[in-house]
C-alpha cells in the first residue's frame, strides 16, 4: 500500500525529469503501481480512511511523484458522496482545448508541494486528451473545469514542470482578470 512518505517532494530533483513515453503491454509492476496509485487517491479523497492512514487528500498523481519517470498517470475524480470516476492514460496529449481559461480559486494544490502558495494558475477549461489505456487500446477523454485542470497539472509532470512555475513570481494573480475562477 502507498503512502505519503512514498510521495516525492518538490525539492527531488527527479520531478524535474521529461518522463520517457511506455510501451505495450504494460509491465506488471507498472500495472501494479497504478493500482496503488488508484488506491491512494481514492482513500485520500474518503475522509475516514484518509485519517486512518494518514493520506493527503489528492485526485491526481504521474508516475513520476513516485520516482517512475515513465508517462502515465492515475486522475480519481470525485462526481457523487464517496463516488469516484477512476482515469488511467499513458503517453497522454493534449490535442485540443478551449480558448476559455480557468483557475482553481482556492489555489492549486498537488501531492509533492507542502506549502502554501499564492497565485493564478492559468488552465484551459477543457481539453481533450489522447492517449492508451493499459493493454495499449488508443483512448480519447473530453474533460472540463476540475477534471480539465487535473490532466494538465498531471500532464505538467511528465514535462518535469510544477503548478508554481506557472505563477508569475512578481505578479502572482497576473492573468486574473482573463480567467473564470471555479
Ligand atoms: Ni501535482
Amino acid at each position: 500500500m502507498l503512502r505519503t512518505k512514498d510521495i516525492l517532494d518538490e525539492k527531488d530533483k527527479r520531478l524535474r525529469l521529461v518522463s520517457e513515453e511506455v510501451t505495450f503491454p504494460l509491465a506488471k509492476e507498472d500495472r501494479e503501481k497504478i493500482q496503488s496509485m488508484i488506491e491512494y487517491l481514492t482513500n485520500s479523497q474518503i475522509d475516514r480512511l484518509a485519517e486512518k492512514y494518514d493520506l493527503r487528500p489528492g485526485m491526481g498523481m504521474a508516475a513520476i511523484q513516485l520516482g517512475i519517470p515513465k508517462r502515465y498517470l492515475t486522475i480519481v475524480h470525485e462526481v457523487g458522496e464517496e463516488e469516484f470516476d477512476t482515469y488511467v492514460i499513458c503517453n497522454p496529449k493534449i490535442i485540443s482545448n478551449s480558448e476559455e481559461m480557468i483557475y482553481v480559486e482556492m489555489g492549486e494544490g498537488c501531492l509533492s508541494i507542502n506549502r502554501d502558495i499564492e497565485g493564478i494558475v492559468p488552465r484551459y477549461a477543457r481539453v481533450t486528451v489522447e492517449g492508451y489505456d493499459m493493454d495499449g487500446n488508443k483512448i480519447r477523454i473530453r474533460a472540463r473545469e476540475e477534471l480539465a485542470i487535473a490532466f494538465q497539472h498531471e500532464i505538467d509532470h511528465l514535462n518535469g514542470i510544477l503548478f508554481p512555475d506557472h505563477i508569475d513570481k512578481k505578479h502572482p494573480f497576473k492573468g486574473q482578470d482573463r480567467c473564470r475562477p471555479i
